[in-house]
């Protein structure tokens, strides 16, 4: 068996899609892939960052995260998506990657690959469900195989509870609510692993 190649892809503005990124790629390490942490470019304009210093913070501060590229899409194995809930759906940023795909789409290159989503809200029920499962409709597109979490660990039930991936609510604060670390790492293993299982599928 090759060893399973994970991209964690992830979209933050204030650091909480970066962290749970970062305890997704620490697992997916630990489950044995070979795992590239990638972030979506900011497309956002520049006088809406500057008037956000939590934003303007964060920017400097992961500047040296790569950008993820068309190329780490059809490298990757397994994928694993964390983005924040806007207005309950994925963020623009998110979506303008998501629209250069259509190539590799047409060229089936993105069917059978592992996928799992993650997010965040500033409310409870702000829209973390609605945002996982808006970017698991893409997911079907690309023919990929989406490897929820369900209620496979009890981890899940610290977490809030959100079957169709981890998701956290964002405090007036800054910080996350629920403890999900454990839940994010539980997701990432199983995404690597469901991918293991394809691999008959992918050659
Ligand atoms: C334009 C915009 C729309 C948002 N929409 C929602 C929303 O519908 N529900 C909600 O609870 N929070 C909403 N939020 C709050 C974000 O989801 C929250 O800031 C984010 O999850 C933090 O993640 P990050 O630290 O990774 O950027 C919105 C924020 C912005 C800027």
């Amino acid at each position: 068996m090759t060893q399973t190649k994970l991209a964690v892809i992830y979209y933050s503005s204030t650091g909480t899609n970066y962290q749970m990124a970062k305890w997704a790629e620490a697992a997916g390490k630990e489950a044995g892939a070979e795992v590239k942490l990638l972030k979506v470019a900011e497309t956002a304009p520049e006088a809406a960052i500057e008037s956000n210093p939590a934003w303007k913070e964060h920017l400097e501060a992961t500047k040296d995260v790569p950008e993820v590229s068309l190329n780490d899409l059809e490298w990757a194995d397994a994928i694993i998506f964390s983005v924040p809930t806007r207005f309950g759906n994925v963020p623009s940023q998110f979506k303008q990657f998501i629209d250069t795909t259509g190539g590799l789409w047409f060229q089936g290159k993105l069917a059978n690959k592992a996928v799992s989503a993650m997010s965040s809200a500033s409310n409870p029920h702000g829209g973390q469900e609605q945002t996982i499962l808006q970017l698991y409709t893409t997911m079907y597109h690309w023919g990929a195989i989406v490897a929820a979490p369900g209620f496979t660990d009890d981890s899940a039930y610290a977490a809030g509870g959100n079957p169709y991936g981890t998701s956290v609510t964002v405090g007036q604060d800054g910080k996350m609510v629920e403890d999900v670390e454990a839940s994010v790492k539980h997701q990432a293993k199983r995404t690597v692993s469901v991918a293991a299982a394809l691999q008959s599928l992918n050659n």
